[in-house]
Protein backbone atom coordinates (compact mmCIF):
# COMPACT_ATOMS: atom_id res chain seq x y z
CA UNK A 1 0.00 0.00 0.00
CA UNK A 2 1.39 3.70 -0.81
CA UNK A 3 0.83 5.70 2.27
CA UNK A 4 1.20 8.68 -0.02
CA UNK A 5 4.15 10.11 2.41
CA UNK A 6 6.18 10.84 -0.89
CA UNK A 7 7.33 14.62 -0.25
CA UNK A 8 5.45 15.66 2.85
CA UNK A 9 7.07 16.69 5.66
CA UNK A 10 6.44 16.27 9.31
CA UNK A 11 7.72 18.44 13.03
CA UNK A 12 8.39 15.03 15.32
CA UNK A 13 9.51 16.76 18.86
CA UNK A 14 11.03 14.52 21.44
CA UNK A 15 12.22 12.40 18.68
CA UNK A 16 16.27 11.78 19.46
CA UNK A 17 15.16 8.66 20.40
CA UNK A 18 12.45 6.32 21.42
CA UNK A 19 8.94 6.60 20.05
CA UNK A 20 9.64 9.90 18.44
CA UNK A 21 12.94 8.52 16.37
CA UNK A 22 10.90 5.61 15.71
CA UNK A 23 8.25 6.93 13.68
CA UNK A 24 11.03 9.31 11.82
CA UNK A 25 12.43 6.63 10.53
CA UNK A 26 9.04 4.67 9.41
CA UNK A 27 8.17 8.06 7.57
CA UNK A 28 11.51 8.77 5.80
CA UNK A 29 11.63 5.27 4.67
CA UNK A 30 8.21 6.06 2.69
CA UNK A 31 9.52 9.38 1.31
CA UNK A 32 8.75 11.61 4.09
CA UNK A 33 11.07 14.29 5.18
CA UNK A 34 11.65 15.54 8.77
CA UNK A 35 12.30 18.07 11.22
CA UNK A 36 13.25 16.40 14.17
CA UNK A 37 13.24 18.30 18.03
CA UNK A 38 14.76 17.43 21.17
CA UNK A 39 16.78 19.22 23.96
CA UNK A 40 20.03 18.43 23.14
CA UNK A 41 22.59 19.51 19.97
CA UNK A 42 24.36 16.09 20.17
CA UNK A 43 21.35 13.85 20.92
CA UNK A 44 19.68 15.70 17.35
CA UNK A 45 22.63 15.30 15.54
CA UNK A 46 23.23 11.60 16.07
CA UNK A 47 19.88 11.31 15.71
CA UNK A 48 19.86 12.84 12.02
CA UNK A 49 22.69 11.16 11.11
CA UNK A 50 21.16 7.75 11.48
CA UNK A 51 18.17 8.93 8.98
CA UNK A 52 18.47 8.87 5.42
CA UNK A 53 20.46 12.02 4.03
CA UNK A 54 18.50 14.91 3.01
CA UNK A 55 15.61 13.81 4.54
CA UNK A 56 15.89 14.83 8.34
CA UNK A 57 16.95 18.42 9.51
CA UNK A 58 17.19 18.96 13.55
CA UNK A 59 16.33 21.55 16.09
CA UNK A 60 17.76 21.56 19.39
CA UNK A 61 14.68 22.60 21.47
CA UNK A 62 13.09 22.50 24.50
CA UNK A 63 9.40 21.61 24.18
CA UNK A 64 8.61 23.57 27.31
CA UNK A 65 10.00 27.02 25.92
CA UNK A 66 7.26 28.92 24.59
CA UNK A 67 9.24 30.05 21.09
CA UNK A 68 10.09 25.90 20.38
CA UNK A 69 6.76 25.57 18.46
CA UNK A 70 6.92 28.61 16.28
CA UNK A 71 11.01 27.94 15.85
CA UNK A 72 9.89 24.66 14.08
CA UNK A 73 7.45 25.90 12.40
CA UNK A 74 9.89 28.17 10.40
CA UNK A 75 12.03 25.16 10.36
CA UNK A 76 10.15 23.32 8.64
CA UNK A 77 9.11 26.41 6.07
CA UNK A 78 13.00 27.23 5.26
CA UNK A 79 14.07 23.94 4.90
CA UNK A 80 11.90 21.82 3.15
CA UNK A 81 8.85 24.58 1.75
CA UNK A 82 5.99 22.66 3.29
CA UNK A 83 4.70 21.31 6.09
CA UNK A 84 1.84 18.64 6.21
CA UNK A 85 1.85 17.70 9.89
CA UNK A 86 3.46 16.46 13.10
CA UNK A 87 3.91 13.91 16.18
CA UNK A 88 4.13 15.57 19.42
CA UNK A 89 5.95 13.74 21.93
CA UNK A 90 7.98 14.42 25.06
CA UNK A 91 10.17 12.94 27.80
CA UNK A 92 7.98 11.29 30.43
CA UNK A 93 6.80 12.73 33.59
CA UNK A 94 9.19 12.02 36.65
CA UNK A 95 7.80 8.98 38.85
CA UNK A 96 5.21 9.20 42.16
CA UNK A 97 2.14 8.48 43.12
CA UNK A 98 -0.66 11.10 42.78
CA UNK A 99 -0.30 11.66 47.05
CA UNK A 100 3.27 11.75 46.88
CA UNK A 101 4.20 14.22 44.01
CA UNK A 102 4.41 18.10 45.07
CA UNK A 103 3.04 21.28 43.74
CA UNK A 104 5.79 22.16 42.36
CA UNK A 105 6.21 18.54 39.93
CA UNK A 106 3.21 19.15 39.02
CA UNK A 107 3.69 23.27 37.83
CA UNK A 108 6.55 21.57 36.11
CA UNK A 109 5.38 18.74 34.55
CA UNK A 110 2.40 21.09 33.29
CA UNK A 111 4.44 23.68 31.79
CA UNK A 112 6.43 20.79 29.91
CA UNK A 113 3.98 17.62 28.82
CA UNK A 114 1.06 19.25 29.35
CA UNK A 115 1.38 23.16 27.68
CA UNK A 116 4.15 21.90 25.56
CA UNK A 117 2.02 19.92 24.03
CA UNK A 118 -0.89 21.81 23.73
CA UNK A 119 0.71 24.73 22.57
CA UNK A 120 3.21 22.53 20.07
CA UNK A 121 -0.07 21.46 18.57
CA UNK A 122 -2.21 24.73 18.15
CA UNK A 123 0.66 26.60 16.64
CA UNK A 124 1.29 23.47 13.86
CA UNK A 125 -2.42 23.30 13.53
CA UNK A 126 -2.00 26.97 12.69
CA UNK A 127 0.43 26.20 10.01
CA UNK A 128 -1.20 23.80 8.50
CA UNK A 129 -3.75 23.28 5.53
CA UNK A 130 -5.93 20.94 4.41
CA UNK A 131 -4.91 16.70 4.34
CA UNK A 132 -2.54 17.79 7.29
CA UNK A 133 -2.53 15.65 10.39
CA UNK A 134 -1.10 16.06 14.28
CA UNK A 135 -0.96 13.08 16.23
CA UNK A 136 -0.48 13.48 20.06
CA UNK A 137 1.69 10.49 21.89
CA UNK A 138 -0.06 9.94 25.13
CA UNK A 139 -0.06 6.43 27.01
CA UNK A 140 -2.78 4.19 27.75
CA UNK A 141 -3.44 6.44 31.21
CA UNK A 142 -6.05 8.00 29.27
CA UNK A 143 -7.89 5.62 29.04
CA UNK A 144 -7.03 3.10 32.47
CA UNK A 145 -4.44 4.86 35.66
CA UNK A 146 -0.99 3.54 35.63
CA UNK A 147 0.40 2.29 39.36
CA UNK A 148 2.87 5.29 40.85
CA UNK A 149 2.47 7.55 37.29
CA UNK A 150 0.05 10.47 39.06
CA UNK A 151 1.85 12.77 36.29
CA UNK A 152 0.77 10.77 33.65
CA UNK A 153 -2.43 9.59 34.78
CA UNK A 154 -3.55 13.43 35.94
CA UNK A 155 -2.01 15.31 32.78
CA UNK A 156 -2.85 12.78 29.88
CA UNK A 157 -6.03 12.24 29.89
CA UNK A 158 -6.62 15.88 29.32
CA UNK A 159 -4.18 16.07 27.04
CA UNK A 160 -6.96 13.11 25.42
CA UNK A 161 -9.97 15.63 25.56
CA UNK A 162 -7.63 18.39 24.32
CA UNK A 163 -7.07 16.18 21.22
CA UNK A 164 -10.42 15.67 20.97
CA UNK A 165 -11.33 18.86 21.08
CA UNK A 166 -8.90 20.06 18.38
CA UNK A 167 -9.91 17.17 16.06
CA UNK A 168 -13.63 18.52 16.04
CA UNK A 169 -12.66 21.99 15.50
CA UNK A 170 -9.45 21.34 12.76
CA UNK A 171 -11.77 18.60 10.52
CA UNK A 172 -13.83 20.88 8.78
CA UNK A 173 -10.33 22.45 7.65
CA UNK A 174 -9.56 19.14 6.47
CA UNK A 175 -6.58 18.74 8.89
CA UNK A 176 -6.60 15.40 11.69
CA UNK A 177 -5.94 14.98 15.36
CA UNK A 178 -5.17 11.75 16.60
CA UNK A 179 -3.97 10.23 19.61
CA UNK A 180 -1.65 7.19 20.31
CA UNK A 181 -1.14 5.34 23.05
CA UNK A 182 1.90 3.64 23.82
CA UNK A 183 1.87 0.26 26.21
CA UNK A 184 5.04 -1.35 27.07
CA UNK A 185 7.78 -0.24 24.52
CA UNK A 186 11.14 -1.14 24.79
CA UNK A 187 12.64 2.33 24.59
CA UNK A 188 14.54 4.02 27.25
CA UNK A 189 11.71 5.32 29.01
CA UNK A 190 10.64 1.84 30.00
CA UNK A 191 14.16 0.79 31.14
CA UNK A 192 14.32 3.55 33.35
CA UNK A 193 10.92 2.32 34.75
CA UNK A 194 12.35 -1.30 35.28
CA UNK A 195 15.71 0.38 36.66
CA UNK A 196 13.39 2.17 39.07
CA UNK A 197 12.18 -0.37 40.57
CA UNK A 198 15.19 -1.84 42.09
CA UNK A 199 15.42 -5.02 39.82
CA UNK A 200 14.52 -3.99 36.46
CA UNK A 201 14.55 -7.83 35.18
CA UNK A 202 12.05 -8.57 37.44
CA UNK A 203 9.73 -6.40 36.83
CA UNK A 204 10.60 -6.64 32.83
CA UNK A 205 9.78 -9.63 33.22
CA UNK A 206 6.66 -8.57 34.79
CA UNK A 207 5.75 -6.09 32.53
CA UNK A 208 6.32 -9.13 29.33
CA UNK A 209 3.80 -11.33 31.51
CA UNK A 210 0.97 -8.67 31.55
CA UNK A 211 0.99 -7.45 27.49
CA UNK A 212 -1.53 -10.35 25.51
CA UNK A 213 1.10 -11.10 23.03
CA UNK A 214 3.73 -11.92 25.69
CA UNK A 215 6.13 -9.21 24.79
CA UNK A 216 7.08 -5.90 24.89
CA UNK A 217 6.71 -3.64 21.89
CA UNK A 218 9.41 -2.58 19.35
CA UNK A 219 9.94 0.84 19.21
CA UNK A 220 9.93 0.29 15.27
CA UNK A 221 6.29 -1.44 16.26
CA UNK A 222 5.40 2.12 16.97
CA UNK A 223 7.01 4.49 14.45
CA UNK A 224 5.05 2.29 11.95
CA UNK A 225 1.54 2.60 13.31
CA UNK A 226 2.57 6.53 13.91
CA UNK A 227 3.74 7.31 10.37
CA UNK A 228 0.69 5.67 8.82
CA UNK A 229 -1.89 7.48 11.16
CA UNK A 230 -0.08 10.95 9.58
CA UNK A 231 -0.20 9.41 6.21
CA UNK A 232 -2.95 10.82 3.53
CA UNK A 233 -3.64 6.84 3.73
CA UNK A 234 -5.32 7.20 7.03
CA UNK A 235 -7.41 10.83 5.91
CA UNK A 236 -10.62 9.26 7.31
CA UNK A 237 -9.43 9.22 10.78
CA UNK A 238 -9.38 11.45 12.98
CA UNK A 239 -10.48 12.16 17.08
CA UNK A 240 -9.55 9.07 18.08
CA UNK A 241 -7.08 7.23 20.06
CA UNK A 242 -5.15 4.43 18.55
CA UNK A 243 -3.33 2.10 21.72
CA UNK A 244 -0.24 0.10 20.50
CA UNK A 245 0.07 -2.11 23.25
CA UNK A 246 -0.19 -5.82 22.22
CA UNK A 247 -3.71 -5.65 23.73
CA UNK A 248 -2.57 -4.45 27.13
CA UNK A 249 -5.68 -1.80 27.66
CA UNK A 250 -8.22 -3.49 29.14
CA UNK A 251 -11.39 -1.28 27.67
CA UNK A 252 -13.25 -2.33 24.73
N1 LIG B 1 7.79 3.78 25.65
C1 LIG B 1 6.57 3.47 26.06
O1 LIG B 1 6.18 2.30 26.07
C2 LIG B 1 5.64 4.54 26.56
C3 LIG B 1 4.45 4.13 27.19
C4 LIG B 1 3.55 5.09 27.63
C5 LIG B 1 3.83 6.43 27.42
N2 LIG B 1 5.00 6.80 26.81
C6 LIG B 1 5.27 8.21 26.66
O2 LIG B 1 5.68 8.50 25.34
C7 LIG B 1 6.61 9.58 25.37
C8 LIG B 1 7.86 9.18 24.61
O3 LIG B 1 8.42 8.06 25.24
P1 LIG B 1 9.76 7.37 24.73
O4 LIG B 1 9.67 5.97 25.16
O5 LIG B 1 9.99 7.71 23.31
O6 LIG B 1 10.83 8.15 25.64
P2 LIG B 1 12.42 8.28 25.45
O7 LIG B 1 12.97 7.09 24.77
O8 LIG B 1 12.91 8.69 26.79
O9 LIG B 1 12.61 9.50 24.42
C9 LIG B 1 12.18 10.80 24.76
C10 LIG B 1 12.67 11.81 23.72
O10 LIG B 1 12.16 13.09 24.07
C11 LIG B 1 13.22 14.05 24.13
N3 LIG B 1 12.81 15.02 25.15
C12 LIG B 1 12.69 14.83 26.49
N4 LIG B 1 12.25 15.95 27.08
C13 LIG B 1 12.08 16.87 26.09
C14 LIG B 1 11.66 18.23 26.08
N5 LIG B 1 11.32 18.86 27.21
N6 LIG B 1 11.61 18.87 24.90
C15 LIG B 1 11.96 18.24 23.74
N7 LIG B 1 12.36 16.96 23.70
C16 LIG B 1 12.42 16.29 24.86
C17 LIG B 1 14.45 13.21 24.49
O11 LIG B 1 15.66 13.79 24.06
P3 LIG B 1 16.51 14.83 24.95
O12 LIG B 1 16.68 14.20 26.29
O13 LIG B 1 17.79 14.98 24.16
O14 LIG B 1 15.70 16.08 25.01
C18 LIG B 1 14.18 11.95 23.67
O15 LIG B 1 14.58 12.16 22.33
C19 LIG B 1 6.86 9.89 26.85
O16 LIG B 1 6.06 10.99 27.21
C20 LIG B 1 6.41 8.65 27.55
O17 LIG B 1 5.97 8.90 28.87
C21 LIG B 1 5.91 5.88 26.39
Amino acid sequence: MDLGLADRVYILTGAAKGLGFATAEALTADGARVVIAARTQASVDEAVAALPAGMAHGVAADITDAGTPELLVRTAMDTFGRLDGALISVGGPRLGSAFELTDDHWREAFETQFLGVVRTARTVAAALTGGGAIGFVLSTSTKVPLPGLGLSNGLRPGLAGVAKDLADELAPRGIRVLSLLPGRVLTDRNRQLFAATGNPEKAQAEATASVPLRRLGRPEEFGKVAAFALSPAASYLTGLQIPVDGGLLRTL
